[in-house]
């Protein structure tokens, strides 16, 4: 297999896609109550979400607008998908492998694209974006949440090792200033946002990347190394010399169409 950031999303996402249907943090929480409140003041509209994962914001999408098409790279992700929708009894929704830099649609298509923690895993923010904007019909908006990257360089390269170090499908989180800049050259203007904390258990976040025993272990020790400004910059919590828990902050954005 070719060693694209793509490729490495496949073999990451392909081997755990059960694993993220099952994580509380992603079947919702604040976060995904701000894209829903925020796609609910749109009003009902066709649905773009993309890089679905295990399926959980098209499918709070899909229980108050008519239309929703989800799309992921990862083919075993969108099975699980459709399982998890299914289940709950929902209908209305397409499924659809494809590339966040080749959207499979024609231009205008959508009222409303949704994106929730995936773009860290893109090659570069805005390629995605151009296609966004051009799906998105004019008005219409992307409501878009990602990992904030850090405003100070140390603190930011020392969560990118550790990230890549768990999921090396990792690429980086962008800053606050980096999204609207992207988000500004590919035509598309902030109109709201929104900063929604999340705490991550280490246990929990390490076993869902499917990491072995002895990586986990260096990571864990490469985290109690650091200086502790940088484990205080993500609020690490240590107990009894082991890692509890952490926390990122989630950068939600919604940005309309020129
Ligand atoms: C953490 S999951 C997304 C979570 C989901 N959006 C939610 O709300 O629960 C990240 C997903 O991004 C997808 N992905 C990563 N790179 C992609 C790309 N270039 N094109 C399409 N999907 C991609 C992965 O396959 C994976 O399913």
């Amino acid at each position: 297999m070719s060693d694209t950031p793509q490729a490495r999303v496949q073999a990451q996402f392909g081997a755990r896609a059960a694993a993220y249907v099952a994580s509380p943090g992603h079947a919702g929480g604040p976060d995904l109550e701000q894209l829903v409140a925020w796609g609910k003041k749109r009003g009902a509209a066709r649905v773009l979400d993309i890089a679905t994962g295990g399926g959980h914001t098209a499918l709070a999408f899909a229980r108050f607008t008519p239309s929703v098409v989800a799309v992921d790279i990862t083919l075993p992700m969108l099975r699980a998908a459709r399982e998890l929708v299914t289940g709950a009894g929902v209908s209305g929704i397409r499924f659809l492998g494809a590339d966040v830099e080749a959207l499979p649609f024609r231009d205008g298509t959508f009222g409303t694209v949704t994106c929730r923690t995936a773009a860290h895993h893109f090659p570069a923010l805005l390629p995605f974006l151009r296609q966004v904007a051009r799906v998105l019909r004019p008005g219409g908006s992307l409501l878009v949440e990602d990992i904030m990257g850090h405003d100070d360089e140390d603190a930011a390269a020392f969560m990118l090792e550790v990230e890549r170090r768990r999921d090396p499908s990792h690429v980086r989180a962008f800053r606050q200033l980096e999204w609207t800049a992207f988000l500004r050259a590919a035509g598309l203007t902030v109109i709201d946002e929104a900063i929604v904390p999340k705490v991550r258990t280490w246990e929990d976040w390490t076993r869902r990347s499917g990491m072995a025993p002895a990586a986990k272990a260096d990571l864990e020790a490469f985290v109690l190394a650091a200086p502790a400004p940088l484990r205080e910059a993500f609020e690490f919590r240590i107990e009894g010399g082991r890692i509890v828990s952490f926390s990122d902050r989630m950068l939600l954005l919604r940005a309309d169409r020129d």
